[in-house]
């Protein structure tokens, strides 16, 4: 079996997807999970529209990613939608992720609580929402990605074994 996390990457920006800005999140994100050892199966940048991003998302935990990280659209905005997309389509939430996200980047700006991120699990994938810029994706995934990668393995049946030798 590979044990090899596989991830994607989705940037929610309506500029961003005509090409009017640079998506330095989506980025950001691709250089830090690759730096950790998981392999790039999807990038792609969306409108900010809820119906596209479901669709996505489905067709992604289809293939069996390990990992889907969003980028952006988690905001007051009117477009801003990627939570509600994203809680259409889990089974299992996880709120402790969000919440630890939330917690450690609140030390560095109190606008960090507006962002309304969720993640949870669809099949055998995970789904984190994270904010969308390239200074809050640092802050929060350089944070949880190692329980992140923990958790994977619990949700594959690589690791059955929590205690830390
Ligand atoms: N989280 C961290 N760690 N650092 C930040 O700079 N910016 C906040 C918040 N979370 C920020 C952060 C701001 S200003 C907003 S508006 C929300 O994320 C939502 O961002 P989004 O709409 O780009 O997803």
């Amino acid at each position: 079996m590979d044990k090899k996390v596989t991830f994607a990457v989705i940037t929610l920006s309506d500029s961003g997807y005509k090409g009017e800005r640079e998506d330095l999140s989506g980025k950001k994100i691709i250089e830090i999970c690759k730096e950790k050892g998981f392999l790039l199966s999807c990038y792609e940048i969306l409108p900010d529209e809820k119906s596209l991003l479901i669709e996505k998302l489905i067709e992604l935990s289809n293939q069996k990613i390990n990992l889907i990280l969003t980028t952006g659209g988690t905001g007051f905005s009117e477009r801003d939608i990627t939570p509600e997309a994203t809680k259409k389509v889990i089974e299992k939430e996880i709120p402790g992720i969000p919440e630890a996200m939330r917690n450690l980047s609140l030390k560095k700006t109190n606008r960090a609580m507006l962002t309304r991120g969720v993640c949870g699990i669809r099949k055998k994938t995970i789904i984190l929402n994270l904010p969308g810029s390239a200074k809050a994706v640092e802050e929060c995934l350089s944070f949880v990605i190692d329980p992140l990668e923990h958790g994977i393995n619990i949700l594959m049946g690589w690791d059955r074994n929590c205690a830390r030798t």
